[in-house]
């Protein structure tokens, strides 16, 4: 068992700020994931959300402030990279849509420095928690996958690296309610299994249900960081700060 209390964060940003040139995106970011947390961070379109995604992966380099993995500091101006133990689902999924799910998957597995015998072992273990479609076609063309088999089968890349910490930039985005039920089915079943996972959300409902803590941004910086307080309350903070429809 993991000791939640004394554990370092699996991630923290301080004082995280981003500039894209004269566009501000993150305004002194300031945010820990627990190790083993399920976190939401939730805002409308433009409020920093890919780009808190990206920094806190390591893939972007703040323009001030610092990342932490584990106690820490790996991302700070000007250097970064990849953070060892930590996946990104980017938003729009990213697929290589020419490969089919096998080849996808196993770039997933080999992008993250595994050999070839345990790659093919993990590829099994992920194949087998697909949908069905993609488990019993695994030469398919990405391209070919409906929305919701491609979501999954970006998560289902991202976990051949078998992080500790998954991070997912909008994973209900243009999906259909049943779709996004399963996939957040599939993200709580990682959680359950240890994984950490912060989702970046646009849209709030099905996020928040499954969260021990929700975190707001609002034109790059957090207004509200906190356990979510029941549906009721919740809802009432969410369309206050971002609005009706992102309930
Ligand atoms: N590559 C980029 N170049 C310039 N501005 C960008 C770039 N990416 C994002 N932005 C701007 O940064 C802000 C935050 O964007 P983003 O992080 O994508 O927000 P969200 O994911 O919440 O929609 C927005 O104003 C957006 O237009
Ligand atoms: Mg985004």
């Amino acid at each position: 068992m993991l000791d939640m209390t004394s554990a370092p964060p699996a991630l923290a940003a301080e004082g995280v700020t981003h500039r894209y040139g004269g566009v501000l995106a993150l305004d002194g970011v300031s945010v820990q994931i627990g190790t083993g947390q399920f976190v939401s961070v939730l805002g409308s379109n433009g409020a920093g959300k890919s780009t808190l995604a990206m920094v806190l992966a390591g893939l972007l380099a703040p323009s001030s402030g610092t990342v932490r993995a584990g106690g820490h500091a790996v991302a700070s101006r000007g250097h970064g990279g990849p953070i060892a133990g930590v996946s990104l689902v980017p938003e729009g999924r990213r697929l290589f849509g020419q490969l089919s799910v096998r080849e996808n998957l196993l770039l997933g597995g080999f992008g993250a420095g595994a050999s070839g015998r345990e790659t093919r072992r993990r590829l099994d273990e992920v194949l087998a928690s697909l949908p069905k479609a993609l488990r019993d076609d695994p030469g398919r063309a990405a391209a070919t996958l409906s929305g919701g088999e491609q979501q999954m089968l970006a998560i289902g890349r991202a976990i051949m690296a078998q992080p500790r910490t998954l991070i997912i930039d909008e994973p209900s985005m243009g999906l259909a309610p049943v779709l996004i039920n399963q996939v957040y089915e599939w993200l709580s079943r990682l959680h359950a299994d240890g994984v950490t996972i912060l989702l970046m959300e646009q849209m709030a409902t099905h996020a928040v249900r499954h969260s021990d803590m929700m975190v707001i941004l609002d034109r790059g910086r957090v207004v509200y960081a906190g356990s979510p307080q029941g549906d009721a309350a919740s809802a009432a903070l969410i369309s206050g700060y971002i609005g009706e429809e992102a309930l």
